[in-house]
């Protein structure tokens, strides 16, 4: 998630994506972007579409399937259309703008039944109803951002919106980190603004905020020119340019994000084993590996990382699903739902194999200021 325009949220959403594909893990990629980059990118052309995400957004009893084009093995996309870029005029006519409106996403990842193990949003670069439509559908906000000064004074505004998110719509996202995109590990300034943000993460690890466990994701993505031609190909690194240092990268990401997500459901096994609900889906969240504590910095002299202030809840809550709910496949889920315990008020990573019939994970990747990424 970054309202910041071109800091490489779809590049990274399409990447991380296939990267799951290629492991073996059923992926769904929405694009939520008018300008439909991400669906260009997976090598479908917007203007042949009939059905896309923009007939899901747009009316609540469509049938979120016929939206959705499996483009490669393991890797599906609900693609977007430049209609899209209306939508917020098109709802408005409908009276939709409301909280049904803002949930129409979720609603729909509900209708498909946990078939993809993992959906990966890509957002615009706007903070309107396409973003809050991800974010309310979402687990977890991935932001993709370049490790400028200036590209650190957005994070306080983004993190906000996820906060009056957490606090209005789906109290349970959070936020899992930073993917540094673009980055140069020899720029002095680049380490220092790293330096910042792992910084800040580690302040917040004692508050109640959905960036409590966030952290700088690695490896971090090398500017690579690989990564900007592949999608005028309509192919991801790994197809385009296999031994580039981008296809390194962004394996070496997806690998590290499977690997904590494989090991969280791990530790849930044994309260399956004895028939029990899934611990993580109903207490804390895990916390996960974090880097070593970082002193905090400010860059070149200049204030540290923005703070975000604090969110006032400004609607009213809807009853929220439980976490249970949340996630489970969809003739579970046609049950209903029930208020928010206190407990579950920490936004929390849950989830295991769609194949296994059990949970999928909603990843922001690229939200206009993440969904995870992812
Ligand atoms: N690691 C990289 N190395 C080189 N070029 C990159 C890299 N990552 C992204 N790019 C290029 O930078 C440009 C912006 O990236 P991308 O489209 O992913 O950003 P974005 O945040 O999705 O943009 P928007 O806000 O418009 O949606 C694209 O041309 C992309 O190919
Ligand atoms: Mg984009």
């Amino acid at each position: 998630m970054n309202q910041k325009g071109g800091v490489g949220k779809t590049t990274t959403t399409v990447n991380i994506a296939a990267a799951f594909a290629k492991a073996g893990r059923p992926t769904l990629l929405v694009d939520l972007d008018p300008q439909a980059h991400a669906t260009l990118h997976l090598g479908v052309d917007p203007g042949t579409l009939e059905q896309s995400v923009y007939n899901v957004l747009t009316d609540a009893s469509f049938d979120p399937a016929k939206a959705i084009v499996q483009t490669r093995d393991n890797l599906a996309l609900m693609p977007a259309v430049t209609d899209l870029a209306g939508i917020e005029v098109e709802m408005a006519t409908q009276g939709a703008l409301d909280l049904q409106g803002q949930r129409r996403l979720e609603q729909a990842l509900e209708k498909l039944g946990g078939k993809y193990e993992f959906v990966l949003i890509d957002c615009p670069p706007s903070l309107g109803l396409l973003t809050i439509n991800g974010l309310s559908a979402a687990r977890e906000v991935v932001i993709p951002m370049q490790a400028h000064f200036l590209a650190l004074q957005g994070v306080g505004k983004l993190l906000e919106t996820v906060q009056l998110v957490t606090a209005n719509i789906n109290s349970k996202l959070r936020v899992t980190g930073v993917v540094l995109c673009m980055h140069d590990t020899s720029s002095h300034h680049s380490r220092e603004v790293v330096a910042d943000l792992e910084g800040f993460f580690e302040q917040s690890r004692q508050q109640d905020v959905p960036w409590r466990f966030a952290r700088v994701l690695k490896p971090a993505i090398r500017r690579n020119i690989k990564l900007a031609e592949c999608p005028s190909f309509g192919k991801s690194i790994f197809e385009y340019a296999p031994d580039a240092p981008g296809a390194a990268d962004y394996d070496a990401l997806g690998t590290a994000m499977l690997k904590d997500w494989d090991s969280m459901l791990a530790k849930r096994v044994p309260a399956k084993e004895k028939g029990e609900k899934p611990a993580a889906a109903k207490s804390a969240p895990e916390k996960p590996a974090t880097e070593k504590p970082v002193e905090e910095k400010s860059v070149a002299g200049k204030p540290a990382l923005e703070k975000p202030k604090v969110v006032e809840k400004v609607t009213a809550k809807e009853p929220e699903k439980t976490p249970e709910k949340a996630t489970e496949s969809a003739a579970a889920k046609a049950g209903g739902k029930s208020p928010a315990k206190p407990a579950e008020k920490a936004p929390a990573k849950s989830g295991s194999k769609a194949a296994a019939g059990e949970k999928t994970e909603v990843i922001v990747v690229s939200a206009a200021s993440m969904k995870v990424g992812a």
